[in-house]
């Protein structure tokens, strides 16, 4: 049975599990609250939903921006400045007076230029900007290509070499703060090796340093923990965070005085969001059968600019909650957007229940890069959020 009591609430739209999201968080603290505590900062670009970003700063994170917006956003949101970095290869001048008027944490400088412009615009405002120097550790991870960000050939970061000349410049200047180092070699990253390689090069990194006598009080490995994108289910709900802290307390050697800071976004809110649409219509072609739906790349691009999966199942609204599910899967479609693009496809030959016009779906696990990537291409306006409970409200109000 489809949710008939769903008919009138407009599709597509992004559906958030608060409680889900709340599990996520306390399992966070629990593993981040060990006698040496490990400083989180939420990657706000994963999701800057202002519902989500008030529920990830009351439970006392940090945040980890990469621009002007995010930075007021994390602040509106209640993330105390103090708990605040700000990375990013092209940081405006605004953006780095707003971070300097605001007194973050710490910016995570990416190049000798921008450190530069850091010192002239803080030492015009008279202040002192708290920097990490942002290093490219050359070390790969397991992921697409296009998420990859650790290798020499990306444009992230300071090249290892330049390392202790921009500490030393940092050092030398009254109106800079040398606070530490900072990597993030990738995103989606499933494989613990690729944390470990990172880890033992930091280490290497710590003992150049150490031997010019230089000890950073803070080291920042960035995010990159990747989900389940094949089974939002049960178990696999709640990442496994204890394995990748693990990774860093066996592998990573800090000195006492040293902090551990990471900056994890897509494994805090990737499951706990679905973008919900409807079929228009189920298109007989010569060769496939495709599910035509509401929702596009325009709500949703993970699938045309990374090729992601995605589970979708249908949905359905049976009594006071929301049911996800493919049973009875005997038919294959292609599920595709209505976007005047050949990549707006969100799977390719998928086994699902046989599917009609206004039958609703879950593209599951699409909390994080979903909705803060959506774009008005095609002239689509940005799709709405609810959260589990406002849905249901809605839904009842229309039976
Ligand atoms: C500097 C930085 N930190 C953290 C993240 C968050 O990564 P993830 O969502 O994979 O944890 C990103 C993502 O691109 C990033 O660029």
């Amino acid at each position: 049975m489809y949710a008939g009591t769903l008919d009138t609430v407009p599709t597509p739209f992004y559906l958030y599990d608060t409680k889900l999201l709340a599990d996520t968080l306390d399992e966070l603290r629990r593993e981040a609250c060990t006698s040496e505590p490990l400083h989180i900062h939420y990657a706000v670009k994963a999701n800057a939903n202002p519902v989500i970003l008030r529920q990830i700063a009351a439970a006392g994170f940090g945040a980890d921006c990469v621009s002007g917006g995010e930075i007021r956003a994390a602040l509106d949101a209640g993330f105390p400045a103090a708990g605040i970095v700000f990375a990013g290869v092209g940081k405006a001048d605004w953006e780095i007076r707003l971070a300097l008027e605001s007194n973050i944490a710490a910016f995570n400088v990416e190049s000798r230029e921008e450190m530069a412009v850091i010192e002239e615009l803080a030492a015009a405002m008279g202040r002192t900007a708290r920097v990490c120097l942002r290093i490219n550790p050359n070390v790969g991870a397991h992921t697409h290509a296009n998420i990859t960000t650790g290798l020499a050939e990306n444009k992230f970061g300071i090249d290892m070499a330049d390392m202790l000349p921009t500490i030393q410049q940092a050092q030398a200047s009254p109106h800079l703060s040398f606070e530490g180092l900072h990597f993030h070699i990738g995103s989606q990253i499933e494989e613990m090796d690729d944390f470990c390689a990172l880890a033992r090069k930091v280490n290497e990194l710590l003992s150049t340093l150490a031997a010019s006598g230089i000890m950073p009080r803070i080291v920042n490995v960035g995010g990159g923990l990747g989900i389940n994108y094949c089974h939002p289910h049960g178990t696999q709900l709640v990442p496994r965070f204890r394995d990748y802290f693990d990774v860093y307390r066996h592998e990573l050697r800090l000195k006492p005085g040293q902090e551990f800071h990471c900056e994890l976004g897509r494994a805090i809110v990737a499951q706990m969001g679905s973008l919900i649409t409807r079929v228009l219509y189920v298109k007989h072609g010569r060769h496939k059968r495709f599910a035509i739906v509401d929702a596009g790349m325009t709500e949703l691009i993970r699938p045309a600019l990374y090729d992601a999966h995605h589970c979708i199942e249908t949905m359905s609204i049976e009594g006071r909650s929301i049911h996800f599910g493919n049973e009875g899967a005997t038919e294959t479609y292609d599920i595709v957007g209505p976007i005047c693009e050949s990549s707006d496809v969100f799977a390719r030959d998928r086994a699902m229940p046989p599917l009609c016009r206004g039958q609703l779906l879950a593209i599951r696990s699409a909390g994080a890069y979903g909705e803060a990537m959506a774009s008005t291409y095609n002239c689509r306006p940005l799709p709405k959020a609810y959260t589990m409970k406002e849905l249901l409200s809605a839904a009842h109000a229309n039976a």
